[in-house]
């Protein structure tokens, strides 16, 4: 059990007031007010003197940081996914590791279909079109995309965000079919059976590089691959490739590796592909929803309870 006065780290500002909780708690909380994320020197200056650490996917949590953090109990990172941070490190140290799960789940979905239909219907390249006084007359051939109605839909990753996005394409009347690790069909099949292929599983050791040159391979030529997942699912250097050599329609991405990813690679150069700045879960809303529960699960661990969204150990 921790006493009542514990200290926090917090790495970034963020939005809503979901740190004033841990003072209004009793707690002390230090928040890293820069514009980036703080340095790896910077991160571990806050936690060696910090019982809490509210972190981001941005902060990478290892041995060698915990190491520099003796009071360390509990960490909660303010996303869904925990592949920052080290768990089986945390689990052996007794630090308690916290998620947010559930309150990004729509707000991603949302994104997940955004890109979509941006990429079927090529609205980046079309709105770009219109600001570059582009747009002479109304031509019957001119940006012809796909039709997203009717055509179907692979899911991989079939968890909460994965369901969510399943219920929307209902709504456009496509065709749905998924691969997970106990359900659906292959990967395979779910590959090679899509116009669409959406990535929706966590980035794991099994599903570091998933999607490479091999799996490319089967998915349709006007095939469009849509990650707002984990960049790492998919090899980069496959995937830019597969769309110069034109084995593949298409590619919309909410996540990239590495992020950010610099403005002279080479998939920014390949005209049919979309890649947005990981704004899955970026809705007001929403992130104030993130804050307050990593709050939720740092105020539990420190007055010496379970988190509500406990991953480690
Ligand atoms: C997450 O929560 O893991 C997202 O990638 C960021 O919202």
């Amino acid at each position: 059990m921790i006493g009542p006065m514990a200290r926090v780290f917090v790495t970034r500002l963020l939005p809503g007031d979901a740190v004033d909780r841990l003072g209004a708690a009793g707690h002390e909380a230090e928040v890293w007010e820069g514009p980036m994320p703080p340095t790896r020197k910077q991160l571990e200056a806050g936690v060696a003197r910090s019982e809490g650490l509210l972190c981001l996917l941005t902060d990478r949590i290892d041995a060698q940081l915990l190491d520099a953090a003796p009071r360390l109990r509990a960490v909660a990172n303010m996303a869904v996914g925990t592949d920052n941070i080290d768990l089986g490190e945390c689990s052996r140290r007794g630090i308690a590791v916290g998620n947010t799960p559930g309150v990004l789940t729509e707000a991603t979905a949302d994104l997940t279909f955004a890109l979509i239909l941006a990429a079927a219907r090529r609205l980046l390249e079309a709105a770009d079109a219109v600001r570059a006084g582009e747009w002479r007359t109304w031509g019957p051939a001119d940006w012809l995309g796909v039709d997203v109605h009717g055509a179907t839909l692979g899911i991989i990753g079939l968890g909460k965000i994965g369901r969510a996005v399943l219920r929307r394409s209902e709504g456009f009347g496509m065709r749905v079919i998924h691969h997970n690790r106990r359900s659906g069909l292959s990967l395979d099949t779910v590959l090679a059976e899509s116009d669409f292929v959406s990535i929706h599983c966590p980035l794991t050791e099994e599903t570091r590089g998933l999607i490479g040159e091999r799996e490319l391979g089967l998915m349709k030529p006007t095939a469009i691959l849509v990650n707002t997942a984990r960049g790492e699912i998919v090899d980069t250097g496959a995937l830019t490739r597969a769309l110069v050599e034109g084995r593949l329609g298409g590619a919309a991405l909410d996540v990239t590796d590495p992020e950010p990813l610099s403005a002279d690679d080479p998939l920014l150069r390949v005209p049919n592909v979309t890649v947005l700045p990981h704004i899955g879960s970026a809705s007001k809303a929403t992130r104030e929803s993130m804050a307050d529960l990593a709050v939720d699960n740092l105020l539990a661990a420190l007055a010496g309870r379970p988190m509500p969204h406990q991953v480690a150990p």
